[in-house]
C-alpha cells in the first residue's frame, strides 16, 4: 500500500530529482493504493471508468491538460542541454526562451482545477508523471547511442538506428527510427538526444546544435513544417525515434518499479 506521494517519489527516485517538476504533479491525492492504472494519456472519461472499475488510482503520463500545470518550466531543460553540448548559453536561450514565454503565456489562460475537480468529486487519487520518466529515457537512449560510438567512432546513421532498434520498446513499436536528415552510410559524429524537456525543440533547438558543431540530434518526434525547414537548411542529421515507443523506454522500468514493490498495475492508452 502507498500514498499518491509515494508513486511520485518513486518516479522521481528513479533519476534522482529531489522536487516535482513543471510538468507532473498530483491532481487528487490519496492514500492505501495497491491496484493502479497506468496510461500514457488520461481524460476524465478514464477517471470515471476507473472507479467503476475499483482502482485506488490512476497515473498518466502526459499532463492531462499541459496549460493547467507550469508545464514550460520543464522546456527551459532545452537550454542545460544545448549548454552541456556546448552550446553558447546566449544562442541557447535564443533558441527556448520564446516557444516558453508562449507556454506560459498559455498558462495563464487554462481552467487549473478542471481535472483536480473531477477526480475530487469522484475520489479518484490521480497523479500524472511526465518529465521524471522521459529524463530515464534520455539517459538509457543517451547511453544506448554513446556506448555504439564508443565501440566505433565511424559509426553511421545506420549504425546507430540498429543500436536504438536493440531497445525492446523499439523492436515492438508501431514506427520506425527514422533517419529524417541524412543518408544511413554517412558517419553519426556527435549525437544529441534532445529529450526529456517536455517536448521536442522543433526547429529553433536543432538548429542551435547544428550550427554550433554538433552534426546529429535525436528528437522522439518533430512538427512536420520545423522538419521541412531543417531539410531546406541542410545544416546537420536528425533521427526521429517515434513518439510513444521512445515514450516507454523511460515508462517500463517505473511499471517495473511499481509492480516490484508489490502493486497491481494495469496498463493501458499506449503501455503494454
Ligand atoms: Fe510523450
Ligand atoms: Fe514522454
Amino acid at each position: 500500500m502507498v500514498t499518491t506521494q509515494e508513486l511520485m517519489q518513486m518516479a522521481l527516485g528513479l533519476v534522482e530529482m529531489q522536487d516535482i517538476p513543471g510538468d507532473s504533479a498530483i491532481y487528487h491525492p490519496g492514500e492505501n493504493i495497491r491496484k493502479v492504472l497506468f496510461g500514457i494519456d488520461i481524460s476524465t472519461a478514464e477517471l470515471a471508468m476507473a472507479k467503476q472499475l475499483g482502482f485506488d488510482a490512476v497515473i498518466a503520463h502526459h499532463p492531462p491538460q499541459t496549460s493547467a500545470i507550469p508545464a514550460w518550466q520543464v522546456y527551459l531543460r532545452h537550454i542545460d542541454f544545448l549548454v552541456q553540448a556546448g552550446v553558447p548559453r546566449e544562442a541557447a536561450e535564443a533558441a527556448v526562451k520564446p516557444r516558453a514565454e508562449a507556454m506560459a503565456a498559455a498558462y495563464q489562460s487554462a481552467n487549473h482545477e478542471h481535472y483536480s475537480s473531477i477526480a475530487r468529486l469522484l475520489d479518484m487519487p490521480f497523479l500524472n508523471i511526465h518529465c521524471p520518466l522521459d529524463e530515464l529515457g534520455r539517459r538509457i537512449m543517451q547511453k544506448t547511442v554513446d556506448d555504439c560510438l564508443a565501440v566505433n567512432s565511424q559509426a553511421t546513421l545506420g549504425d546507430v538506428v540498429e543500436a536504438l532498434n536493440a531497445l525492446p520498446e523499439f523492436a515492438e513499436a508501431h514506427t520506425q527510427i527514422q533517419i529524417a536528415m541524412g543518408e544511413a552510410e554517412a558517419p553519426a559524429g556527435r549525437v544529441v538526444v534532445a529529450h526529456g524537456a517536455l517536448t521536442n525543440g522543433g526547429y529553433a533547438v536543432a538548429n542551435a546544435y547544428f550550427t554550433h558543431g554538433i552534426p546529429t540530434v535525436l528528437y522522439i518526434h518533430i512538427p512536420y513544417s520545423d522538419l521541412q525547414r531543417l531539410r531546406a537548411e541542410k545544416k546537420g542529421q536528425l533521427i526521429v525515434t517515434g513518439h510513444i515507443s521512445s515514450d516507454l523506454v523511460g515508462i517500463n522500468p517505473f511499471v517495473q518499479k511499481m509492480r516490484a514493490a508489490g502493486l497491481e498495475v494495469t496498463t493501458i492508452s499506449g503501455i503494454r
